[in-house]
């Protein structure tokens, strides 16, 4: 049975398809099978190697970025929110409030632990103030009355594509700077530039009215201007970090650009599918803007049970003590302990567009201009430059560009590299490995078919073959050497010239 074994064992290195098997089988003496064996383990050996490679290669997770520019006949226009470096308007409140708000701001600047500046405040009457009923106990409503505000006067002038746009066509919002005004919020139906150039797109002409500003020159802003964020719809606004400021007495170009941005998930990118839908209580979309305000909220929220005016949620705002005593150096403490997008778990989103805008200034307005608005307007003497406001935004191309990441080595390029390097260097397939499996089958079959016999008849033939079996290796062995011993003797016993014609061959 040894024979039959061995037979097999040959037959399987005969007609597999990797063919180095078939080499060393066939040899026609030691050396020549040693050198095939030889060849074999180096080729196997440098396609193991290689196969590792390939392998790091691929867990690597490289990943590289197609960058595609289309034109496009017509763009979806971003939505444009404007903010004012002036939070509270002069005009609408009393000194009390001031110096109440004022008073606020002063001790939050001084002292930066929660604890101390909570015991520093419970110290202060704040009655004292006497600051409107409105102000302490419903700050968002002050904010929204007597913050910047958009109407008929200081919206001078509004145009979309040409036609006249109102204060109307501006949605409201809180950010750090208190009332906002966003242009093309609408998240369905956005408006849509589709002749580029300056004039084609949106332009404000806004009155700031410098005289109304109330910001503390030791602890508000000192600037006077506005802010403007070009940003998706389903992006809410972070003027106070992202924003243009722009300044009266020039007239300000925002010409715009659309990126598309694919990212690939973990761990080629960073972004995470499952966050697209549904991920944000507060928002339709997820965004990385949306994610961290969610996370302060709640972190905010945890600590002081009010929110923010600027916040997501549907807890109560926070008056203006609260806010100042608790929510902002709440928040001041935990940005600086701790890493935000670590601890909020906010990821890039998997596909989102991106706006940027490039900003020119020419002067604004000119003598002639400025003398034309004074007769006309009845502005007075260089008002126009301290308080006017000329903004364009614009595309001025109608082009998009989108920025793709993609796998730098595919799944399929994998299987292709670790084929190849199978192939190349040791001649096998997904076939091969097929025939492996059949012929340890069969092995198997043949060792269990004998093996299962003699228990059950008496010894035959078979159970001797059982035995041989049993010890196939060995005999198999010894058999191979048998062989090759004979046919070394064969060689020896054969002439010069044909012996050396073997070995030349090996
Ligand atoms: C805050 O006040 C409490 C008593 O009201 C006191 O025990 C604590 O030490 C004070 N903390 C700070 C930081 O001043
Ligand atoms: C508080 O202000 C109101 C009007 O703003 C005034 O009538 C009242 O007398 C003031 N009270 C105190 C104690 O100053
Ligand atoms: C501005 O708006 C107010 C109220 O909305 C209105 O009474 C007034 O006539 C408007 N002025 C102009 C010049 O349109
Ligand atoms: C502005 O609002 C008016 C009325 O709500 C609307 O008819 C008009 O189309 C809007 N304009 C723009 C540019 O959205
Ligand atoms: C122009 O404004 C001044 C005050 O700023 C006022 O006295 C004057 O009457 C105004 N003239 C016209 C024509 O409105």
């Amino acid at each position: 049975m040894g024979d039959e074994q061995n037979s097999l064992d040959h037959e399987f290195a005969n007609y597999t398809t990797c063919h180095g098997a078939a080499r060393i089988a066939n040899a026609k003496n030691k050396p020549h099978m040693a050198l095939w064996t030889l060849i074999f383990l180096a080729a196997f050996g440098l396609c193991t190697w290689q196969i590792v490679d390939r392998f790091n290669n691929y867990f690597a997770y490289r990943t590289g970025t197609e960058i595609n520019v289309q034109l496009e006949s017509e763009l979806t226009f971003p939505a444009v929110t404007i903010c004012d470096f002036n939070r509270i308007r002069g005009s609408g409140v009393t000194e009390n409030d001031l110096a109440y708000l004022g008073a606020l701001y002063q001790i939050a600047a001084l002292v930066s632990d929660p604890v101390a500046l909570r015991n520093l405040s419970e110290s202060i009457d704040w009655d004292a103030f006497n600051a409107s009923a409105g102000l302490v106990e419903d700050f968002p409503g002050f904010v929204r009355r007597n913050g910047f505000v958009l109407d008929n006067v200081t919206l001078a002038e509004c145009s979309w594509r040409g036609s006249r746009c109102y204060a109307e066509n501006f949605t409201h919002v809180f950010t750090e700077y208190g009332n906002c005004w966003t242009f093309n919020s609408e998240k369905n139906s956005p408006l849509r530039q589709t002749s580029p150039g300056a004039g084609n797109g949106l332009k404000l002409i806004l009155d700031i009215q410098t005289h109304e500003y109330t910001e503390d020159p030791f602890i508000g802003n000192l600037e006077y201007g506005l802010v403007f964020q070009v940003h998706d719809q389903y992006e809410p606004p972070r003027p106070e970090l992202v924003g243009t400021a722009v300044a009266p007495g020039s007239h300000t170009y925002a010409s715009t650009f659309q990126t598309h941005v694919k990212n690939q998930q973990a761990p080629w990118g960073q972004c995470d599918p499952r966050k697209d839908q549904n991920f944000l209580k507060y928002f339709d979309k997820y965004t990385l803007a949306g994610c961290l305000l969610e996370c302060r909220a709640e972190i905010v929220v945890r600590a002081c049970n009010c929110r923010p005016l600027y916040y997501p949620g549907d807890v109560d705002y926070c008056t203006a003590l609260e806010l100042t005593t608790c929510a902002l150096p709440t928040l001041a403490t935990f940005l600086s302990e701790t890493n935000e997008f670590d601890f909020c778990g906010c990821t890039v989103p998997c596909e989102y567009t991106s706006y940027s805008s490039q900003v020119s200034y020419a002067g604004y307005p000119s003598l002639k201009a400025a003398e034309f608005y004074e007769t006309t307007f009845n502005y007075s003497r260089g008002y126009m430059s301290t308080n006017v406001v000329l903004l364009d935004v614009y595309y001025h191309e109608l082009r998009s560009t989108s920025w793709e990441q993609f796998k730098a080595v595919e799944e399929s390029g994998l299987i292709s590299d670790v084929g190849g390097q199978l192939g190349f260097f040791i001649g096998c397939s997904v076939i091969t490995l097929w025939e492996f499996l059949e012929y340890l089958a069969l092995k198997f079959s043949a060792f269990f078919l004998f093996s299962s016999k003699p228990s059950s008849k008496t010894a035959t033939k078979d159970g001797v073959k059982v035995d041989n079996a049993m010890v196939f290796e060995n005999t198999a062995a010894g058999d191979a050497e048998k062989t090759e011993i004979t046919e070394l003797s064969t060689i020896r016993t054969t002439s010069n010239g044909e012996k050396s014609a073997v070995l030349e061959m090996t």
